[in-house]
């Protein structure tokens, strides 16, 4: 009988020599990349999953075939292993430690926080159902500070794209690349601050537009209310209505993710003084939907970065924004109305345009 192949560690085992392993946080590998002397960035995961998504420059070495491939790694560089969520990483570079590779770190938290921290146009996707599952593409757009969101079901290729902007090139090269066929575009909102996409996107894709049976649309759509559901493959976009922003305004639940639109961004929430918004209604939507939902939701709104004076994240959690959300912590109802009406900035010279627009076509 052959000798074996030389062990792994155990799956579940944790790496032999407590603290041994270096991490790397996002940050700091989006530092080390930019660096004079970048790291080898190794993926470790399965060929299948790399499909999906995987970072720029990289190189593949799956964490099952590390025993016969190790000695492909330069040992004199620093190598940076990575896997989907950071615990596959961990164990490769324990091994690549022990077979003299001493300057290997693993990536803390994964490639999916990697894009959730640093570069949000790498696609994430849901743990434990590759090949097949879900998959998540934020298109940040740093113009207008806005973010649309492409999700996918890998296995069925049917995709929903949410709150597309006006160029749509970025859209339709992603459905094309991936093969995914667009069976949904569905607005949070009619905006009032950009032109939306989706008149574009239906014109190329033929897919139908939904949107809130509030809005006061004049293009062809379908209708949402509460409780209604899009199916994307093992998945279902959940339709909570939560006007306040604007009156026509969802919330789109998608696991244990939320796609807030305007009504709760990160550290704020969307003004009510464009358009038909009302503070009142905001506040309920806030506190008898969102604030609902457990921390551990995951946070996904419609914009981010100084254009719309916020900080440059894309995705929060609940947790997060209940505690240091500034619109959610004016301490009374009151105070979050009079937060709301007064001290905001200027609005926009072209917003009735812009809605006018929005709403035509
Ligand atoms: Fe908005």
């Amino acid at each position: 009988m052959a000798n074996p192949p030389e062990a792994l560690p155990h799956p579940f085992s944790r790496p032999s020599r407590p603290g041994a392993v270096s991490l790397v946080s996002p940050v700091e590998l989006a530092k080390m990349v930019a660096a004079a002397e970048p790291p080898l960035v190794v993926d470790v995961r399965a060929v299948s999953e790399r499909a999906l998504a995987h970072f720029p420059g990289d190189r593949s070495v799956p964490l099952s075939e590390l025993p016969r491939r190790y000695s492909e790694l330069p040992s004199g560089r620093p190598i940076v292993v990575y896997d989907q969520f950071g615990s596959q990483a961990r164990r490769a570079a324990d091994y690549l430690l022990r077979k003299g590779f001493p300057r290997t770190a693993a990536l803390e938290g994964g490639l999916d926080e990697y894009a959730r921290l640093v570069d949000p146009t790498i696609p994430r996707y849901t743990a434990g159902l590759s090949p097949g599952g879900l998959l998540l593409r934020q298109f940040p757009r740093p113009d207008s500070g806005c973010l649309a969101y492409l999700a996918v079901d890998v296995t069925t290729e049917q995709a929903v794209l949410i709150d597309p902007g006006l160029d749509v090139a970025p859209y339709t090269a992603a459905l094309a690349d991936g093969h995914w066929n667009l069976r949904a575009i569905v607005e949070t909102h009619t905006h009032a601050d950009h032109l939306a996409g989706h008149a574009a996107l239906h014109a190329s894709t033929g897919a139908p537009i939904f949107v809130s049976h509030r809005s006061p649309a004049q293009y062809p759509h379908e209708r949402l209310r509460e409780g209604d559901t899009l199916e994307v493959g093992p998945e279902a976009i959940h339709v909570l209505e939560t006007p306040g922003h604007t009156r026509d305004h969802l919330t789109l639940r998608l696991g244990r993710s939320i796609f807030t639109g305007d009504t709760l961004l990160i550290g704020a929430c969307g003004r009510t003084d464009l358009g038909d918004g009302d503070p009142e209604l905001l506040w309920s939507s806030l506190h008898e939907k969102i604030l609902r939902l457990d921390d551990a939701t995951e946070v996904l709104p419609a914009h981010f970065g100084s254009h719309h004076a916020l900080v440059d994240r894309y995705a929060s959690s609940l947790g997060f924004e209940r505690a240091t959300n500034e619109a959610l912590n004016q301490g009374s109802k009151e105070a979050f109305l009079t937060y709301m009406t007064e001290g905001w900035p200027p609005k926009p010279a072209d917003f009735d345009r812009i809605v006018r627009t929005n709403l035509e076509t």
